[in-house]
C-alpha cells in the first residue's frame, strides 16, 4: 500500500510515496500524513523543502553542537570523499584516526588516555560494557559480570545498551535480554526538584542504592556501573548535585567500572568537553557519538582509562587484544568531519560559550514557570525540559500535539518525550535566538491548553 504525499502542496524536490520507510521511533501513520519534513540546513536553522525557516531547537537529534553545514566541516568531508573513502582498521590503519583519537583523548580528563571507535551512542554503549567484561576476566576477576544501569537510563538500543536501559517501552518487547543486570533508581522527584535550576539540591542520597545493590549480589559479581550525568531521553533530568562524586565514591570501595554515557552530554552540551569535568568525576570509561562530529557524519566511540588499556596489552603480540570492533570504527569521512568539528569547538570556544550563556539560558526557559499546565521545567547546560500536564487517559498525547504544533505552526524543532518537550539548541545560539525559541515553546504550550 502506498501512502499519497500531495505533491503541489510542498515541492517537486520531495517524495510522493513514503511508504517504503519504516521510520524509528517515529508515529508512522501519522507522519506520513502529515510529514514533517526538511531538505536544508544552515547554523540554527532547517528549511522545509518549500524554503519555510525552522528553528533548531533539538541541535537536530542532540548532534548539531557546532550548527548546521559549517563550512569548515563540510569542506573537510569534501575532501576526504576525494582523497580515500574507506580504509579498513582491522590490522590496517590511516592517519586521521589516530589523530582524532589523540584530540578526543585530550579533551577527556585524568588518564582516559584511549579510543575505542565505532560508529553510534547504541554501539558506544555495547562497546563500553564488552570492554567492562573483558576487562575483569583478563585481570582474573571473572566473576565480575554483573552490569547496573539505572531506571529511565538510555544508552542505544543494541541489547547491551537496552539491558542496562531503564525506559520501559524500550525493552519490553524484547525479549529476556542480557541476564545479570540490575538498575538503580532514577533521580527525579518532582515534589523535591521542581523547577530546579541546574542540578537539584536534592537527591544524591539516591546514590547510596548501590550500597544495596552491592548487598544484596555481592560486590565480586558487579562489573560496571553505566549512567547518563544528565539522563536526556526520558525528558532531561540533571544529575543532583553530588550524586555523580558520591556513585564514584562506591565505585572505587568496590572495585566496580564507573561508565557515563555520555552521547549527548559529551561536546560542550552542559558547557565542558564531557560532563565528568563538570563534576569533578573521572569515570572509567567515557562513550560518546552525536556532537564529536556536530552530526555530520555518523560516528561513536568509547574513551578508557589508561589502566584499562594496558591490562590487555598482554600476551604475544602478534594476537589481538580484544576481539570487537566495526568494519566502519575510524571512517576516514567520519574522522575528517571529528577532526574539522573538533577544530570548530576550540577555535570559536563553544564550549566555553555554552557555560557563558547558560545563566541566560536558565533564566530564560524558567520564564515558562506558572504557565498553565506546565508542572515542572528543569535545566542544565544548553537543555531544557519542559512537563506538560497529561490529557487524561492520553498519555503522551499533548506533548506528541505539541511537538507537531511546533513545526507546522510555530516554525520550531524540539523533541517531544511523552508529555516531556526537550529543547538542546547548537551552542551557536545568540541571546535573541534563545528569546525567540521560549517565545516559540511558550506558544506551542499555549496550542495544547
Ligand atoms: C545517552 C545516550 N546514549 C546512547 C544513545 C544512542 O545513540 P544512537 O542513537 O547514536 O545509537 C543516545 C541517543 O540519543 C543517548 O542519548
Amino acid at each position: 500500500m502506498s501512502v499519497a504525499y500531495d505533491v503541489d502542496a510542498v515541492s517537486v524536490a520531495t517524495p510522493n510515496d513514503l511508504d517504503a520507510f519504516w521510520m524509528g521511533f517515529t508515529a508512522n501513520r501519522a507522519f506520513k500524513q502529515r510529514p514533517r519534513m526538511v531538505s536544508r540546513s544552515k547554523d540554527m536553522h532547517y528549511y522545509t523543502p518549500e524554503g519555510r525557516a525552522i528553528l533548531d531547537g533539538s541541535a537536530g537529534l542532540w548532534c548539531a553542537n557546532a550548527g548546521h553545514n559549517r563550512q569548515p566541516i563540510v569542506e573537510a568531508i569534501k575532501k576526504q570523499a576525494e582523497e580515500m573513502d574507506f580504509a579498513p582498521t582491522f590490522q590496517f590503519g590511516h592517519p586521521l584516526a589516530f589523530k582524532v583519537a589523540s584530540r578526543i583523548a585530550e579533551l577527556a580528563p585524568g588518564d582516559l588516555d584511549h579510543v575505542f571507535f565505532c560508529n553510534s551512542g547504541s554501539e558506544a554503549g555495547d562497546t563500553a560494557l564488552k570492554i567492562a567484561l573483558a576487562y575483569h576476566a583478563v585481570t582474573g576477576k571473572g566473576t565480575r559480570t554483573r552490569l547496573i544501569g539505572r531506571e529511565r537510563g538510555y544508552h542505544g538500543v543494541g541489547f547491551g545498551g537496552i539491558s542496562v536501559g531503564g525506559i520501559s517501552p524500550n525493552r519490553r518487547f524484547f525479549g529476556g535480554m542480557l541476564t545479570g543486570v540490575d538498575h538503580l533508581p532514577h533521580t527525579y522527584d518532582r515534589e523535591k526538584q521542581a523547577f530546579s535550576k541546574g542540578e537539584p539540591e536534592w537527591g544524591a542520597e539516591r546514590a547510596d542504592a548501590l550500597e544495596g545493590i552491592v548487598a544484596l549480589h555481592d560486590a565480586q559479581t558487579i562489573a560496571a556501573v553505566i549512567v547518563e550525568p544528565m539522563a536526556g531521553s526520558t525528558g532531561g533530568l540533571p544529575a543532583p548535585k553530588g550524586y555523580l562524586k558520591r556513585l564514584r565514591e562506591i565505585c572505587d570501595k568496590y572495585g566496580i567500572l564507573l561508565i557515563f554515557d555520555e552521547v549527548i552530554t559529551g561536546f560542550g552540551r552542559l558547557g565542558f568537553p564531557f560532563a565528568a569535568e563538570r563534576y569533578g568525576v573521572v569515570p572509567d570509561m567515557i562513550t560518546f557519538a552525536k556532537g564529536v562530529t556536530s552530526g555530520s557524519v555518523p560516528m561513536g566511540g568509547v574513551i578508557v582509562r589508561k589502566g584499562i588499556y594496558d591490562a590487555f596489552m598482554n600476551g604475544p603480540e602478534h594476537m589481538i587484544e580484544l576481539f570487537h570492533g566495526y568494519t566502519y570504527s575510524g571512517h576516514p569521512l567520519a574522522c575528517a568531519a571529528s577532526l574539522a568539528t573538533l577544530d570548530l569547538y576550540r577555535d570559536e570556544a563553544l564550549f566555553e560559550r555554552a557555560r557563558a550563556i547558560e545563566p541566560i539560558w536558565a533564566d530564560a526557559v524558567m520564564s515558562l514557570k506558572g504557565k498553565p499546565g506546565v508542572l515542572d521545567i528543569r535545566q542544565v547546560g544548553l537543555v531544557g525540559a519542559f512537563d506538560l500536564a497529561p490529557l487524561p487517559d492520553t498519555p503522551g498525547k499533548r506533548g506528541y500535539t505539541a511537538m507537531v504544533n511546533a513545526f507546522h505552526d510555530h516554525d520550531l524543532m524540539l523533541r517531544g518525550t511523552g508529555d516531556t518537550l526537550a529543547v538542546s539548541p547548537p551552542l551557536i545560539i545568540n541571546e535573541a535566538q534563545i528569546g525567540e525559541l521560549v517565545e516559540k515553546i511558550g506558544k506551542t504550550i499555549d496550542s495544547v491548553m
